[in-house]
């Protein structure tokens, strides 16, 4: 029998990772899944305390501090959860010989490639939230026991808050959208993270060093946050009938320039990842996004917001 401790299950990758171990119903595995109030990662001793309770094989770990403009002014909290945090999750499971599966981000990287990332490429986040994802993945390495370090890239479900959802409201509601055009990047569906998820829990050899590290996780292809809102607002008119949504107000996309959309934090003008390395380990490859796209769509219950 395999204990697994999963962290953020109120979380859009949390939350679809549960569901999808629950509905596979894997015999061998018992999972232990905790909510911020039941395992808070800003509290060290906590942590601590709940691993040494639950004494898990496998700690699975999608909880993070992930509101990237509010990083730039809360550096402390932002770097207790994504980085210190982390690292005792880590240290409590090298204790216990158990291994650990962590998120973590295209935001580690500048986006000055004029081609996609590779796992070995360098490393230069440009905000606090990329910063302290990286401080995480090293603090991780550092200890040194079994892991798998996923980076992942602009994360959608028909769950919690995301740009699926937001660009759905405003769609009902606005005659003209502005969506940034020079960004680029794979949407990636939770439900499509949680089924990599299973299937690594189902390949990984821990115990294998060679499969220890940091492994791209997106869905393939890509396209701009203006691209992805395009395919939204394709999709949405083509199942609103059918499935009784509310029509749109919107009459007109508009492409915009990062320059003309300021924020907070700097975001990465390329954020594509090559998943390749996952494919070769694991033999593990994410459908098309826009494939993704259609099930979170089919799955969305209520779309008037
Ligand atoms: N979202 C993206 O576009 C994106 C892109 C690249 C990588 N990632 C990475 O992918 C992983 C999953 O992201 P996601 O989209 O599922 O994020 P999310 O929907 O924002 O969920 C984050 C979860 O972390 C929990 N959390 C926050 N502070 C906590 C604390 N102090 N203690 C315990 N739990 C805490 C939240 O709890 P509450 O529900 O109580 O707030 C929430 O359940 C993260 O590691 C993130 O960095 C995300």
């Amino acid at each position: 029998m395999k204990k697994i401790l999963l962290t953020g299950i109120n979380g859009q990758v949390g939350h679809a990772i549960a569901a999808q171990l629950l509905q596979q119903r894997i015999t061998d595995v018992e999972l232990v899944s905790c909510t911020r109030q039941q395992l808070d990662l800003s509290q060290t001793e906590q942590i601590r305390q709940v691993i040494r309770q639950v004494k898990p094989d496998l700690i699975i770990n999608p909880a993070a501090y992930t509101a990237v403009d509010q990083a730039e002014t809360e550096h402390e909290l932002a770097f207790a959860i994504n980085a210190t945090a982390p690292q005792v999750i880590a240290e409590e499971a090298a204790r216990l010989n158990a291994a650990l599966i962590h998120f973590s981000t295209d935001y580690v990287y500048d986006g000055s490639k004029s081609s996609a990332y590779l796992e070995t490429d360098a490393v230069n986040p440009v905000s606090v939230y990329g910063a302290s994802k990286l401080a995480g993945e090293q603090a991780i390495a550092a200890v040194g026991l079994p892991h798998l370090i996923l980076r992942t890239s602009w994360v959608y479900g028909s769950y919690g808050k995301n740009f699926l959802k937001t660009i759905i409201r405003l769609a009902q509601s606005r005659e003209q959208l502005r969506i940034v055009a020079d960004q680029h990047g794979a949407p990636t569906a939770d439900i499509a993270i949680a089924e990599a998820v299973a299937q690594l829990i189902e390949r990984w050899q821990p115990l294998n060093p060679e499969q220890t590290g940091i492994y791209h996780l997106v869905n393939r292809g890509e396209t701009s946050w203006y691209g992805f809102a395009s395919e939204i607002m394709a999709q949405y008119q083509a199942r609103a009938k059918q499935q009784g949504w509310p029509a749109l107000m919107l009459k007109e996309l508009q492409a915009i320039s990062s320059a003309e959309y300021p924020t907070p934090a700097r975001r990465p003008q390329n954020s594509r990842l090559v998943s390749d390395k996952l494919a070769q380990v694991f033999g593990l490859s994410l459908p098309d996004w826009e494939i993704s796209l259609k099930r979170v769509m089919a799955s969305l219950s209520d779309v008037a917001y």
